[in-house]
């Protein structure tokens, strides 16, 4: 009979065809039992119960075991590993090509863009950070527009942020909790121009990922430039496990542009978790009905790709108008139709996306009140 080391170096062969690492370095090794007759029986920790991918494992587990002299029968079962267990592996893994520990407390990272530029993809980014803020997750936003950064004047913060003791850069918090990082926090001047090359690119936003300290997130909103260019691209490098969320106009044209920009996301592995239509149909106070921009487009786009039309959000000055004053419009006015809108799009983001970072502290203690004094005669 082989040694136990010799068939966990065996079980090297067998690789998980998501993280693309062998189960023995994902710790998802449970158990190896010898029975006397040549009898070798593993079990295997998965990620999730439902693991569509059992039969691969043993079916890898089966072979590579069975190769070895004095084998004479090998079975697999499987358990699931713990929540410990789950926090190690994704510590191990880091995020796609970033360091292990890069971005391990971030439960999903959506990157919000479009085809074209222009059609309310900060407003939408920023305002959906402050919408599922408003529904009790922790957010932060990234503005990876390096070019036409938007996000501090949408969130009305501005400033240097500050490095931790660690060396990390700490990001500014706007509204109380959204925390955020632009590009504009670290020019000398405002309205300063910067021709990116790039490599250079690649670098600022790499570092974005890697050097500032996130802390622990149920959602990290990308703001991404418009089109497919390299943004995207060093995003999708770096990042295999995001997904992207589609803004687009009601009009043919932009959702033919936005399509075009899905597909180029699929290429890199970006999964698509949804689509929001913006600058949709209005009713203005008189009860007349405009569609500006036609209508419809957001509702073909995702069913042309196959992901749900999370929200409709109204052509509606009041967005913009708050926007342009640094208050995102689901926090001012949480009743207007297009904040309604957006914060409709934000739960149906929280139910397409479950993962969300495990609570590792405990929720504060009730404030205590000391004895009440007594009262004065
Ligand atoms: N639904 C909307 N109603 C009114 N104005 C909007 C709406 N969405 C966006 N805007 C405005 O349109 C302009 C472009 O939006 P922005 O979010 O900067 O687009 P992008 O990031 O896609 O370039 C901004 O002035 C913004 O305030
Ligand atoms: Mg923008």
């Amino acid at each position: 009979m082989p040694t136990e080391d010799q068939v966990t170096e065996a079980l090297r062969a067998v690789v998980d065809p998501e993280l693309h690492k062998d189960i023995v370095e994902l710790g998802m090794v449970r158990e190896i039992v010898f029975h006397d007759d040549g009898h070798v029986h593993v079990t295997v920790s998965l990620t999730t119960p439902g693991c569509p991918i059992r039969s691969h494992f043993e079916q890898g587990v089966a072979k590579a075991v069975s190769a070895l002299d004095g084998v004479s029968r090998v079975s697999t079962d499987f358990d699931v590993l713990s929540a410990d267990e789950k926090e190690g592996l994704k510590q191990k893994l880091g995020r796609g090509n970033l360091p292990a520990g890069a971005l391990a407390q971030v439960g999903n990272v959506i990157c919000v863009g479009s085809g074209k530029g222009g059609v309310g993809k900060s407003t939408i980014a920023t305002n959906l950070a402050a919408a599922l803020w408003a529904e009790g997750k922790s957010v932060a936003c990234l503005d990876a527009d390096v070019w036409g950064y938007s996000i501090p004047r949408m969130l009305g913060i501005h400033g240097k942020p500050k490095i931790s003791d660690q060396r990390k850069i700490m990001p500014l918090i706007a509204h109380g909790g959204i925390r955020a990082i632009s590009i504009e926090f670290f020019l000398e001047e405002q309205d300063q121009a910067i021709t990116w090359r790039g490599p250079m690119l690649h670098k600022a936003i790499r570092q974005f990922l890697e050097d500032v300290d996130w802390g622990e997130l149920d959602y990290l909103l990308i703001d991404l430039p418009p089109g497919t260019g390299a943004v995207s691209m060093t995003l999708a490098q770096l990042l295999p496990q995001s997904q992207f969320l589609m803004v687009t106009t009601p009009q043919p044209a932009a959702q033919k542009v936005a399509k075009r920009a899905a597909d180029t996301a699929k290429r890199y592995d970006l999964s698509i978790c949804g689509v929001i239509e913006n600058m949709s149909p209005f009713t203005a106070p008189d009860g007349q009905r405009h569609a500006i921009f036609g209508e419809g487009g957001g509702q073909e786009l995702a069913d042309e790709l196959d992901v749900p039309l999370l929200g409709k959000v109204p052509l509606q000055e009041e967005l913009r108008v708050a926007a342009d004053e640094g208050q995102p419009l689901v926090l001012r006015d949480p009743d207007d139709p297009a904040a309604q809108a957006i914060s409709h799009a934000a739960r149906g983001l929280i139910a397409a996306t479950p993962e969300t970072v495990p609570i590792l502290q405990a929720p504060p203690e009730p404030v205590v009140t000391g004895t009440p004094l007594p009262m004065a005669p």
